[in-house]
């Protein structure tokens, strides 16, 4: 292609400036020109809001270790139900303006999109493919790690160090007052984030999506503790972690649409829980954004430059779209129907889990 655009959808990780950098210049090295869609699909479908930049060597000049992105994203960006001003609607009405979206990428001359995003963004891009944009790679972007196909998400050992360093610290002030500690991590529907924090800052019990929870078994682990003399505990949960036949509602993609608040909240029904069933003190700390902000670890940095210019190189054939994946320490292309919509979960199986339970940190399924 001569003519390539790169845009960035959904909530943002650490590492998105370093896609865009290494997408920027392995373009222009190729002799490609190479444009930057502002704030998701926004670029294009209000270009009144100064939609595209200009990328090159200099635009992208020292921001690989930058956080956020320059592009800006968007969480209410999804073309087919692109937030709209319909005449005789108060509100702003979900509206498919996907062909608008094909026409003005068209007449703009791209010939690529180089769409960095989670499961929604993949979804959208593959749809996009299906009403003629001409073609999409996309690069899979997520703290939670939780797109499928691809052993690896950047953003996610950022969000890993932080939510670690965050428990190491909590250690000491639990232990000093003799409380329970409830950490709540990002991860709405895979505990990717929770479980590999929680194993690596030596969490007492961690609370996935994947494992539905009660509580004798964490108040049976507390009072263990307690006999050892040990009078804290730290308990890590991921934020769509459910108990065992209930369920707890969380956000979803769909509240920041409706204009509703999106709160935290599983981690402080659990302290008060446990708080009355041991009598102990419960603290709840939710990490919330915090783990999405600031720059990208060194290994988020390499794989997110990996991936950026990876992308490069798989639009030089000819017509082929598809996600850029890690696969076995390799960067391959799959087919972007095969990623799209679908979540990638902790296999209750894996190596991690399973030494999680050697270590004796409970699941909150079993009796300790
Ligand atoms: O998908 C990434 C993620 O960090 C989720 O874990 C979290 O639930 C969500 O984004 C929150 O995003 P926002 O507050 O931007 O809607």
């Amino acid at each position: 292609p001569k003519k390539i655009a790169i845009n960035t959808g959904g909530g943002d990780a650490p590492g998105l400036n370093a896609v865009i950098r290494a997408a920027t210049l392995a373009s222009e090295g190729r002799g490609w020109e190479t444009w930057g869609i502002r704030h998701g699909y926004r670029g294009l479908l209000e270009p009144s809001e100064g939609g595209l930049v200009r990328l090159d060597r200099d635009r992208v000049r020292g921001i690989t270790y930058l956080g956020g992105t320059i592009l800006g994203t968007a969480n209410r960006g999804d073309p087919f139900k692109y937030p709209t001003r319909v005449e005789g609607q108060p509100a702003l009405m979900p509206v498919d303006r996907a062909d608008e979206l094909v026409a003005r990428f068209r007449d703009a001359g791209f010939e690529a999109l180089i769409a960095a995003g989670g499961d929604g963004s993949m979804r959208i891009a593959h749809q996009l493919l299906e009403r003629g944009l001409p073609r999409v790679i996309g690069v899979p972007k997520t703290i939670d790690n939780d797109v499928v196909s691809t052993d690896m998400t950047f953003g996610f050992d950022t969000a890993v160090g932080i939510a670690t360093e965050s428990i190491d610290r909590l250690h000491s002030t639990a232990e000093a007052h003799e409380r329970i500690m409830v950490v709540e991590v990002m991860g709405r529907h895979a505990g990717w984030i929770a479980l590999h924090a929680g194993v690596a800052g030596t969490a007492d019990v961690i609370l996935l999506p994947e494992i539905p929870f009660s509580y004798e078994p964490i108040v049976e682990k507390i009072m263990q503790r307690e006999a050892r003399g040990r009078s804290f505990s730290i308990i890590v949960v991921a934020e769509g972690a459910v108990p065992q036949g209930g369920q707890i509602t969380i956000k979803d993609a769909g509240d920041a649409f409706r204009g509703v608040a999106v709160l935290g909240g599983v981690a402080e029904r659990i302290a008060q829980e446990l708080a009355a069933r041991t009598g102990k003190e419960a603290r709840a700390m939710v990490l919330g954004h915090l783990q999405r902000g600031g720059g990208p670890s060194t290994s988020d940095r390499l794989l997110a430059l990996r991936f950026g210019a990876a992308a490069v190189r798989f639009l030089e054939g000819e017509g082929k779209s598809g996600m850029v994946a890690l696969r076995d320490g390799r960067l391959v292309l799959v087919p972007l129907d095969e990623v799209a919509g679908r979540i990638k979960t902790v296999p209750l199986d894996s190596d991690t889990i399973v030494t999680a339970r050697d270590l004796g940190i409970c699941f909150g399924d079993e009796l300790p």
